[in-house]
């Protein structure tokens, strides 16, 4: 902890955008303004500060920013920011712009570059926002509830087409490396298979046998969610085609799951992460990632969260395959 008395703080959103990004973005800046720190918007992520392109907010600057999807700040992937150089030049900015600490607002690459200034003796804070949910230290993060949500309306409406013509759907969900998004979806909307990253499938296993399974047992429609981080939708289609006589299409949902307006999780949790940051800032404490574990926000010492790994609730998996038939 140093108490130095803070009057800038820089905000950034970096990475994939995530919805809830704004009214986390809204939150981190009135809780300045109560605390009578300027919050400083720096555009493009860590480009911005790179390049100096950073701007005063106040509370009316994030009017009505809450229910918007994406990012008012705008957001990169920094290729400069990889090299030493880069972040060098990105202290001595933050220096120049009188900044007193840095909340930003991203998955884990932009924690990287967190760390990186945080080496430089840069004060900073980061808040975890991704739809993939794949952020080892932190149970939620920032954007997974809508991008779920917006993915379960798509598949819905999926599913009345396929059904009329009895076809089988193959859906590709977005998250990385990582199959999150896929399991919820997938336990969501009711689907035959889940195909995802952390568990090796079997084709005739876990496809074709749910599908004559389901067959025998009236389905007319099978659902077959594939995380993207397995990928490969196509030839899953043409095999099952080929195995099962069924016409199967494929439908990847990708960019429009990063978009839409915030669920209520998404708002409040943002809201949440975003004033917690300030609080924490202004208890002199920083170097820290603001998580939701067991239901509570703390702060993780950025170091230890960065190694941190959270498990794929393999769980959720069993019930989804148990109430497949
Ligand atoms: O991390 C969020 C995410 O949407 C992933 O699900 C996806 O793999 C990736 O970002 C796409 O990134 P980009 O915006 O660089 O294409």
């Amino acid at each position: 902890m140093d108490q130095k008395p803070l009057r800038r703080i820089g905000i950034l959103t970096s990475g994939g955008d995530a919805p809830g990004m704004n009214a986390a973005i809204r939150a981190a800046v009135r809780n300045c303004q109560q605390h009578k720190i300027t919050p400083i918007g720096i555009r493009r992520g860590f480009s911005g500060l790179l390049h100096s392109d950073m701007e005063e907010m106040d509370a009316r600057s994030v009017n009505g920013i809450m229910l918007r999807g994406g990012t008012v700040l705008n957001t990169a992937r920094c290729a400069e920011f990889h090299d030493h150089a880069g972040i060098l030049q990105a202290v001595r900015n933050y220096r120049y712009a009188g900044l007193d600490g840095i909340i930003a607002i991203g998955g884990d690459g932009t924690f990287r570059g967190l760390h990186e200034l945080q080496k430089e003796g840069v004060r900073v804070m980061g808040i975890p926002a991704t739809i993939d949910n794949d952020i080892g230290c932190s149970h939620y993060t920032i954007g997974f509830d809508t991008a779920a949500n917006t993915a379960i309306e798509a598949v819905d409406k999926l599913a009345d087409t396929m059904q009329s013509h009895e076809r089988v759907s193959v859906v590709e969900i977005m998250g990385r490396g990582a199959g999150h998004l896929a399991l919820y979806v997938g336990v969501a909307v009711g689907a035959t298979s889940i195909i995802i990253p952390e568990r090796e499938f079997d084709f005739e296993r876990d496809i074709i046998e749910q599908i004559r399974m389901g067959r025998q047992r009236g389905k007319h429609h099978h659902l077959i969610i594939v995380a993207e981080g397995v990928g490969g939708c196509q030839a899953i289609a043409d095999h099952i085609h080929e195995e099962t006589g069924l016409e199967a299409r494929v439908s990847i949902l990708g960019y429009i799951q990063r978009g839409g307006n915030p669920t209520a999780r998404d708002r409040v949790m943002a809201s949440r992460m975003g004033h917690f940051a300030v609080e924490q800032l202004v208890a002199g404490s920083h170097d820290q990632i603001i998580c939701y574990r067991d239901s509570r926000i703390v702060p993780v010492p950025i170091v230890e969260a960065m190694g941190m790994t959270k498990d794929l609730d393999m769980y959720m998996y069993k019930v989804a395959y148990d109430i497949s038939i």
